[in-house]
């Protein structure tokens, strides 16, 4: 693994405010939107809730921090720095192998979070369309139509699963849908979330629009990288990021105003311990590292273009509390509506797409719109974070240009995005893989790196002296693998268990 130990990165962020937009940039995103409420939601909720919000604090920020103390003290790509570091401080160059799992895991992240957000993209123009407006009124003219004709007829009702039912809804075939309700099968007319969840499932099926829409989505994300941190990466979510937030909170109001919000507070807010399995607790730490985008080195990469001025701990709080308020405040958005309209609240991966139209449904065509391009905002923000860990590493250890770097890259991740376009449930598997295992335990590796093998006063350099330094290196040398890696084995044990 030995390698040249390359000079510097020369190009930085230009001011205090660009690099917290780059930084919440690359956190919020559809870790936020998308995978949260879901998460939450096939987790019980509240109780899901309170071990995330513990994991963000003990876990996640401690392990922020240290990725932006050693990536601005190496100055360099993942694997560059902690190549330096190794050389330069006699250790093992087997920690060098971490910077690798850590860029696998990002472009693992990327090739399927590109996916979605090509879903997310296609839903813009939809919206547009008015293709959420008629969902009540579909609904109510399947029931009624079916209703008539087997009045005429007298035929028999037909039921049907409603996963097989969407083809049906949309010709009026179908007059009674069959769900599981505890466990029990339990039949129903078609509801206006029926009609949403198939409009989605219509949505993901059109493969050749997805794959347009994600090629596009692709194509945008490496023109920004290839022009640079400043000009690029900075610009981009210095534009971005504030529109993405003054529309959420809009969102959010409507939701709390028109939807159920009594059963959405309960939901959030009131635990319910014996929803917990070790499952729960992997969950919320993967999802805490999810958000944060960190345990895959992409912090290191934002943190090498840090200047010498700006504080870690203060702007890593700052980071991590603006993602945290925007994940909970996405529950508050989604939860109210998925309450009002009677739909499953464990909804899985399609939460975001069932529930959402529906609520947009009933607005003015363009608040729809509006939000899906602030998500798509929110989502290209994340991934210029995750391929730029790729970019940067080409970029100075393998002196391949930005431009060239990113196409290649880009081109590498098409063709993934096109297996998952086609295998939609590969998804789950390389999201519980790169999300749920590999972020943790990149955590648990950078808190043993950072609070055993890298001298001290490298951390005093970067963080500070001081209590909050005590801390953060107790957290990263004892509490973070411990538990982590405790957590991982019994997680993965009781999954593949059953
Ligand atoms: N934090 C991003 C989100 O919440 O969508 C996703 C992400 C970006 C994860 C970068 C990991 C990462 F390194």
């Amino acid at each position: 693994m030995a390698g040249p130990v390359t000079v510097g990165k020369t190009d930085h962020w230009g001011s205090r405010f660009g690099f917290i937009m780059a930084a919440v940039g690359s956190s919020v995103g559809l870790g936020n939107l998308w995978r949260f409420p879901f998460t939450a939601g096939e987790n019980g909720g509240s109780a899901f809730i309170l071990i995330y919000l513990f994991s963000v604090l003990i876990f996640g920020l401690p392990v922020l921090m240290a990725e932006y103390a050693l990536g601005r003290h190496g100055q360099r790509s993942a694997i560059a720095t902690l190549r330096k570091i190794t050389t330069d401080e006699k250790k093992p160059k087997a920690w060098i192998g971490m910077g690798w799992l850590g860029a696998i895991a990002s472009l693992l992240l990327f090739s399927f979070y590109i996916v979605i957000s090509g879903w997310v993209f296609d839903y813009i123009p939809q919206s547009f369309s008015g293709a959420f407006a008629n969902f009540s009124s579909e609904a109510e003219l399947l029931n009624a139509s079916i209703g008539q004709a087997v009045s005429e007829i007298n035929s028999q009702i037909t039921t049907v699963h409603l996963s097989s039912a969407c083809a049906f809804v949309s010709d009026g075939i179908i007059t009674q849908v069959a769900v599981m309700v505890d466990g029990q099968e339990t039949f129903r007319d078609i509801t206006v979330g029926d009609v949403s969840g198939c409009r989605f499932a219509e949505t993901t099926s059109n493969k050749l629009e997805v794959f347009a829409y994600t090629a596009v989505f692709l194509a945008l994300n490496v023109f920004i990288l290839a022009r640079g941190v400043r000009g690029g990466i900075e610009r981009a979510a210095e534009i971005l990021m504030p529109a993405f937030f003054i529309m959420l909170l809009g969102i959010v109001v409507y939701a709390c105003v028109t939807g159920d919000l009594g059963s959405a507070a309960s939901f959030l807010l009131t635990p319910d311990f014996t929803k917990v399995s070790f499952n729960t607790v992997l969950a919320a730490v993967g999802q805490a590292f999810f958000s944060l985008s960190v345990g895959s080195c992409v912090m290191f990469t934002y943190g090498a273009y840090l200047t010498r001025e700006t504080s870690i701990p203060k702007n890593a709080c700052l980071v991590a509390g603006a993602d945290t308020f925007v994940a909970l405040i996405a529950g508050f958005a989604i939860f109210p509506i998925v309450f009002a309209f009677g739909l499953d609240e464990a909804g899985g991966p399609g939460l975001l797409f069932v529930t959402l139209p529906i609520a947009f449904g009933q607005m003015p065509t363009f608040i729809g719109a509006i939000f899906f391009t602030l998500a798509l905002f929110a989502a290209f923000t994340s991934a210029i974070s995750l391929l730029e860990v790729g970019v940067s590493w080409l970029e100075d250890q393998k002196a391949i240009g930005r431009v060239k770097g990113a196409i290649g890259l880009g081109l590498v991740m098409l063709l993934f995005a096109t297996a998952y376009i086609f295998r939609g449930d590969l998804i789950d598997h390389a999201d519980f893989l790169s999300g749920t295992v590999m972020l943790p335990l990149g955590g648990a590796l950078i808190g043993i790196f950072a609070g055993w093998i890298v001298p001290r006063h490298i951390l005093e350099t970067e963080l500070g002296t001081g209590p909050h330094l005590k801390l953060v290196l107790f957290l990263l040398r004892f509490i973070i693998p411990a538990f982590i890696f405790a957590i991982l084995i019994t997680g993965i044990y009781a999954k593949f268990a059953g």
